[in-house]
């Protein structure tokens, strides 16, 4: 079952091959000063994206240039992939192999990886004849980087292309038993009922109404000695709005809510696969937005083990309550870092598009090295303030507060401001509201399940912690 979610794609051929066709990267400077002679008659100039075919003088395909950015660019070699599959017959793709020459040693661990990306398919219900080219991984690339960015990515497009029918609550927690045991992790979770006896109403009340029972995952890995990171992503694993039904055009692609769990879950793979040296909490809030005459409902009031009373405006806000009480168990654990990634407002959309997360957090110099970062490793997110006159808008005449505000302004803000709360203002919290979803197909970014923020978060904790 969770078999198909660890499909990976496969382009690496291991052992040196014997007429493996040259791919060589060259940027707009290096074709000027060596290039010349043998790419310009196509007109190749080395600009990103660019690919060039020199054959020999029987017709044979015998070398492939490809333009490369200053700073190499996973998408440069993804563009070559993507490129070669398009421009050559099956019947040469079947056979050939290619290999990277000339290539820097820190150059390698985007090379590779591009390629990596380029390589995906989900061929879950559809089985595709696309052949994808083959290319040779030497001993001395970094492997088990490439394979941990290629596997993690795949990771979170598997999670989130696969419909609901076949991913629920129990299905997800499945996967974070899979990892766990690849990882010598140990998992543990609180099922259905569990959870009010441990004091996590809210993800029960938002789940009850699913015969795909709720559940909160926990994974933990690493030394106690070490950093503590926690993790918690949204696993709601279909939101139909719930009372509040959503219109259909914006329930069509609702079983992609779980994305905040599938950026969770890749970043955590990411950090196990590199061996960070850090203590590592995971926790997947799992839960399905359903009707039924159970379904919990406008004006219902929750309780919180934060101890807050909250009452329910709209449940279709329901993925602030789903995390809420996670994160607040997070905080108690006293982390040093503490991450939250959700598919959580169409606001945060609106503001910034699909591709860039919405990122906030308590401590403006840890937003601020990720923005950065972020753009340097090409997963690019933005900071939005954590404005505290706004949670005014969540007034309630019953309870402590209510978990929507229907004024339509600022929707992103607020839903951060909501999970503020829970997690407290002490720790070094940080939030990311995001899409989980390429719109478009683009070389190494195709269209469907995608990572958005999860790359950019592992730089950040490598950077600091490893
Ligand atoms: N899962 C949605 C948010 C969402 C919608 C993310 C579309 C990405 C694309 C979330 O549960 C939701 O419905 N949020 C509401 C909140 C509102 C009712 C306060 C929203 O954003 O409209
Ligand atoms: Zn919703
Ligand atoms: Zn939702």
């Amino acid at each position: 079952m969770t078999k198909e979610i660890f499909a990976f794609p496969a382009p690496f051929v291991k052992t040196a091959p014997k007429n493996a066709i040259p791919v060589i990267f060259a940027s707009a400077k290096d074709v000027k000063k060596t290039h010349k002679t043998q790419t310009d008659q196509n007109g190749f100039s080395g600009n990103p994206k660019e690919v060039c075919f020199i054959y020999d003088s029987k017709g044979r395909l015998e070398t492939v240039y490809a333009g490369r950015s200053e700073t190499f660019s996973p998408y440069d070699s993804a563009a070559a992939a993507e490129y070669i599959r398009k421009n050559l017959s099956d019947a040469v793709l079947k056979k050939a192999v290619f290999d990277f020459k000339g290539l820097n040693k820190k150059d390698m661990s985007a090379a590779y990886t591009g390629w990596g990306w380029a390589s995906y398919r989900f061929e879950r219900y559809k089985k595709t004849k696309t052949i994808f080219p083959k290319l040779y991984l030497p001993k001395n690339a970094p492997t088990n980087e490439i394979n941990a960015q290629v596997e993690a990515v795949s990771l979170i497009r598997n999670l989130v292309n696969t419909p609901s029918s076949d991913l629920g609550t129990k299905e997800l927690e499945a996967v974070v038993k899979k990892i766990g045991t690849q990882f010598k992790a140990k998992v543990t979770s609180i099922v259905d009922k569990d959870l009010l006896k441990k004091n996590f109403p809210m993800i029960y009340h938002v789940g009850k109404a699913s015969p795909r029972r709720p559940r909160l995952v926990e994974l933990n890995w690493g030394k106690a000695k070490d950093p503590k990171i926690t993790i918690v992503g949204k696993g709601v694993v279909f939101d139909t709005g719930g009372l509040n039904l959503k219109p259909p055009r914006f329930m069509l692609l609702m079983k992609k809510d779980m994305g905040g769990a599938a950026q969770a879950i890749g970043l955590a793979y990411m950090i196990m696969a590199m061996k960070l040296p850090v203590n590592l909490k995971l926790l997947v809030c799992a839960a399905e937005n359903s009707v039924d005459g159970n379904a919990f409902r406008p004006g219902d009031v929750l309780p919180t083990r934060a101890g807050y009373t909250v009452e329910v405006g709209d449940t279709d806000a329901e993925g602030r309550l789903v995390i809420g009480d996670a994160l607040t168990y997070a905080a108690e654990g006293k982390p040093d870092l503490m991450v939250d990634f959700c598919t959580l407002t169409g606001a945060a959309r609106v503001a910034l598009g699909p591709d860039i997360p919405a990122l906030f957090a308590n401590k403006d110099k840890t937003a601020q090295d990720i923005v950065k970062g972020s753009f340097e490793c090409e997963d690019p997110v933005w900071q939005l303030p954590l404005w505290a006159p706004y949670f005014k808008s969540y007034s309630s005449d019953v309870a402590d507060f209510g978990n929507d505000d229907s004024t339509g302004y600022g929707g992103a803000i607020k839903a951060g401001l909501f999970l503020q709360k829970f997690a407290g203002e002490k720790t070094d919290w940080v939030h990311v509201d995001c899409f989980a979803w390429s719109q478009s197909d683009t070389p190494g970014r195709p269209k469907g399940g995608a990572d958005t923020g999860m790359r950019a978060m592992y730089q950040y904790i490598a950077k600091r912690f490893g």
